[in-house]
C-alpha cells in the first residue's frame, strides 16, 4: 500500500508545479522518483531523469542538444533575455559552441589559473580578517558571494564600483531559467540583461582601445582579440558570453561556499574531522559539490528517437536532468544521503560531463579548496546563528541567507 502510494506520487509529479517544500528539501521527492519512476514524464511531455546512469548517458550523447531557440522563444519572447541565453555557449551546439568554447578555454588555461591562485588566497585572507570577532553575520553576503565575485570580476576587468551589482544581475538572469517564471521575474531578467550589456559594452570598448592596460590574470583581452579557425567573436557574442561567464563564474561558486558551510554546520562530526585534518579539504569540496550541487537541473533536447533508461523517447523531447538526484544515486554512492568528506572516489556530476563540461571547474575547485582550508583553520568552531533561508529557485541550490556565529 505504502509502495503503491509512493509510486503514484512519483508518477503524478510535475516539475512545473513544485512548491516551497521541494525547494527547501528536494531529496526525498527525488529519491522517490529515482526509485519508482526514474524516466519520469511531466504533464507537459518533458522528461525528468533522476538516475545517475541515465543523466550521464544523456550528457555524453551528441544527439542530445543544448539549443534552446524554440523553447526560449516560447518562454521569453523577443528581447534581451532571449538574445542573451540563445547567444551564450551553454545553450548552443557545435559549430558555434566549439568556437566560443575554444576562445574561452584559451582564457582559462592552467597557466592563467595558476596566476590567480595567490590573488584568491589574498582575497580569502582579507574577507576572513573582516569576519574575525564579527559575531553573528550572514555568511552569504559577508563571504560566499564576495570571493567568487571578486575573482571573476578581476579576470574580466570589471572595476570595483560595478562589482556590487553583479549578484543582482545574475540572480535576475539565471532566475529566469527556472521551470516556471512570473511576469515580474521576466521583467527583472530583461532589465538586468540590458543594464549588464551596457556596462560590458563600455568595458570591452575600453579594453579594445587599451589592450596594454590589462593586468596579470585578466582574460578579457584574450576573448576580444582571440581567434579560432580565423573567426573572432562579434561584439554581441562577446557581450553575451562575458555576461554568461560573470554569472557562471560567481553564482554557482557562491553556492559552493554557502552550501559547504551549511553542510558542515549540520554535520558537526565532519566539521571537526575537517578542522583536525585540513588535508581532507580536496575531498571535502567534492563532497559538498555532490551532496548539495549548486546547479541541480540541466536540460537537453532529443534530435532523434532515443532509448533512455529502457524507454523509447521521440525526437524533439525536452529532457530535464536531475544532477541533484544523480549525485545521490545509491547505485553509485554508498550511503548517498550521508555526508562523508573522506569519500573517494566521488564521481559526482556537479560539473556534468561531455562537451559542455563546466569550463570553470578548475577555478571553482581552486576557490573552494583555498577558501575552506583557510576558513576552517581560522574558524574551527563556527556555529549556526539563526534560521538559514534557501534561494527560492529550483534549478540553482544555494542560500539567500546563512546566519553564522564567528
Ligand atoms: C561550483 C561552481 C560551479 C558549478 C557547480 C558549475 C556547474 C556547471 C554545469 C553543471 C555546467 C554545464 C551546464 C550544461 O551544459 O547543462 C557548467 C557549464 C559552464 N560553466 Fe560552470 N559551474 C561552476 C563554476 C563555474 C565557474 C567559476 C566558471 C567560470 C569562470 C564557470 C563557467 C562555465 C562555463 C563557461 C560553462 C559552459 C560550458 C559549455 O557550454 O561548454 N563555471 N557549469
Amino acid at each position: 500500500m505504502v509502495i503503491a502510494d509512493s509510486k503514484a506520487q512519483a508518477i503524478a509529479f510535475d516539475l512545473n508545479s513544485i512548491d516551497q517544500r521541494f525547494i527547501d528539501d528536494p531529496y526525498p521527492v527525488l529519491a522517490n522518483l529515482r526509485e519508482h519512476d526514474p524516466v519520469h514524464i511531466n504533464p507537459d511531455g518533458s522528461l525528468y531523469l533522476t538516475r545517475y546512469e541515465d543523466v550521464r548517458a544523456v550528457y555524453r550523447d551528441r544527439t542530445m542538444i543544448s539549443d534552446k531557440t524554440v523553447a526560449f522563444k516560447d518562454k521569453f519572447g523577443d528581447g534581451p533575455l532571449y538574445t542573451h541565453h540563445t547567444t551564450s555557449l551553454i545553450f548552443n551546439d557545435p559549430p558555434y559552441h566549439t568556437t566560443v568554447r575554444k576562445l574561452l578555454a584559451s582564457a582559462f588555461t592552467a597557466r592563467k589559473l595558476a596566476e590567480m591562485e595567490p590573488l584568491i588566497g589574498e582575497i580569502v585572507d582579507t574577507l576572513l580578517d573582516e569576519l574575525q570577532g564579527a559575531g553573528d553575520v550572514d555568511f552569504v553576503t559577508a563571504f560566499a558571494m564576495r570571493l567568487p565575485t571578486e575573482v571573476i570580476s578581476f579576470m574580466l576587468g570589471v572595476p570595483k564600483e560595478h562589482r556590487k551589482k553583479l549578484r543582482g544581475f545574475s540572480l535576475a538572469i539565471l532566475g529566469a531559467l527556472d521551470p516556471v517564471v512570473s511576469g515580474a521575474r521576466l521583467e527583472a531578467g530583461n532589465e538586468a540583461v540590458s543594464e549588464f550589456s551596457d556596462m560590458l559594452s563600455d568595458l570591452i570598448n575600453h579594453r579594445r582601445a587599451n589592450p596594454e592596460g590589462a593586468g596579470q590574470g585578466e582574460v578579457l583581452e584574450a576573448l576580444i582579440f582571440g581567434e579560432f579557425e580565423g573567426r573572432k567573436l562579434t561584439q554581441e557574442e562577446l557581450i553575451q558570453n562575458c555576461i554568461f561567464l560573470l554569472n557562471a563564474g560567481h553564482e554557482t561558486t557562491t553556492s559552493l561556499m554557502a552550501n559547504g558551510v551549511g553542510m558542515l554546520l549540520q554535520s558537526p562530526e565532519q566539521y571537526r574531522l575537517l578542522a583536525s585534518t585540513p588535508d581532507l579539504v580536496d575531498s571535502a569540496v567534492e563532497e559538498i559539490l555532490r551532496f548539495e550541487s549548486p546547479l541541480q537541473i540541466g536540460n537537453r533536447l532529443t534530435t532523434v528517437e532515443s532509448l533512455i533508461g529502457g524507454k523509447t523517447i521521440p525526437a524533439g523531447t525536452y529532457i530535464h536532468t536531475s544532477i541533484a538526484a544523480a549525485n545521490r544515486d545509491p547505485q553509485v554512492f554508498q550511503k548517498p544521503d550521508t555526508v562523508d568528506i573522506t569519500r573517494v572516489p566521488n564521481r559526482h556530476l556537479a560539473f556534468i560531463t561531455g562537451i559542455h563540461v563546466c569550463l570553470g571547474a578548475t577555478l571553482a575547485r581552486y576557490e573552494g579548496r583555498i577558501a575552506f582550508r583557510k576558513l576552517i583553520e581560522r574558524f574551527p568552531e563556527m556555529k549556526p546563528a539563526g534560521t538559514p533561508k534557501r534561494m527560492p529557485l529550483a534549478r540553482f541550490r544555494g542560500f539567500s541567507e546563512l546566519p553564522v556565529r564567528f
